[in-house]
């Protein structure tokens, strides 16, 4: 393995298993087999849990990291539970240019503070797929507002578990103060909306004919 992509793995694992966590959970609950992963930077963790996994990102670090493919390899086959191997393919992109992935075909599109993917991503993600999103960029508040989305489910993180809910779902996702909340809001401010509750983030499926 680089030293590059050591260092990189190291500094984004720094609370280790976090996101091996995170992935886990979420797959309990939405299943599937392949991820789209637009502004992943260096975090892999989709690999340890999932089949197929496609990373996008346009740091040049990224690319570095993901071009030493046995390093990569080493650190999936290092976490991974499942012995199947996992594919993966890193494309270095700008996630809002035409990306080289048929459309409707992922089953798990995850947004974690890298802006508003689901906004440009959707299109790859097949009817009755999930989007994993966090509210930091204003993400999740942009997936509230598209008719295309249904909120299913809530993930709390609490101590470095995560957890999952479906109930009480429409006390989330509520602004603190009166807000029209609006796609030009969200561009203008690119950050989230206060909401009364805070968790970690939520899980949107496309509707659509299955
Ligand atoms: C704060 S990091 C988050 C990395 C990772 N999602 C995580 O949660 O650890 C944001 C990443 O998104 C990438 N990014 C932001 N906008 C992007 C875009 N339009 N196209 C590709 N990558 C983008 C950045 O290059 C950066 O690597």
């Amino acid at each position: 393995m680089n030293e590059l992509t050591r260092r990189l793995w190291e500094e984004q694992d720094r609370h280790p298993g976090d996101r091996l966590r995170l992935f886990t959970t979420v797959a309990d609950l939405a299943g599937g087999r392949c991820v789209l992963y637009p502004g992943s930077f260096v975090d892999v963790a989709p690999s340890f849990v999932y089949a197929s996994v496609t990373y996008v990102d346009s740091d040049r670090r990224a690319a570095r990291f993901f071009g030493d493919a046995s390093g990569v390899n080493e650190i999936i086959r290092k976490n991974r539970h499942d012995p199947a191997k996992a594919d993966w393919r890193f494309i270095a992109a700008d996630y809002r240019t035409q990306l080289d992935i048929p459309e409707r075909s992922v089953d798990l599109l995850v947004s974690l503070y890298a802006g508003f993917v689901s906004e440009h991503c959707s299109r790859y993600l097949r009817p009755g797929g999930y989007l994993l999103v966090n509210p930091s960029h204003g993400d999740a508040a942009m997936a509230s507002i598209d008719p295309r989305y249904s909120l299913v489910a809530v993930v709390g993180s609490r101590s470095g578990r995560y957890t999952i809910t479906e109930r009480d779902l429409e006390s989330y996702l509520v602004p603190k103060r009166p807000t029209d909340v609006t796609a030009e809001l969200l561009h203008g401010t690119r950050r989230g909306i206060a909401y009364t509750k805070s968790p970690f983030g939520y899980l949107f499926q496309l509707d659509g004919d299955l």
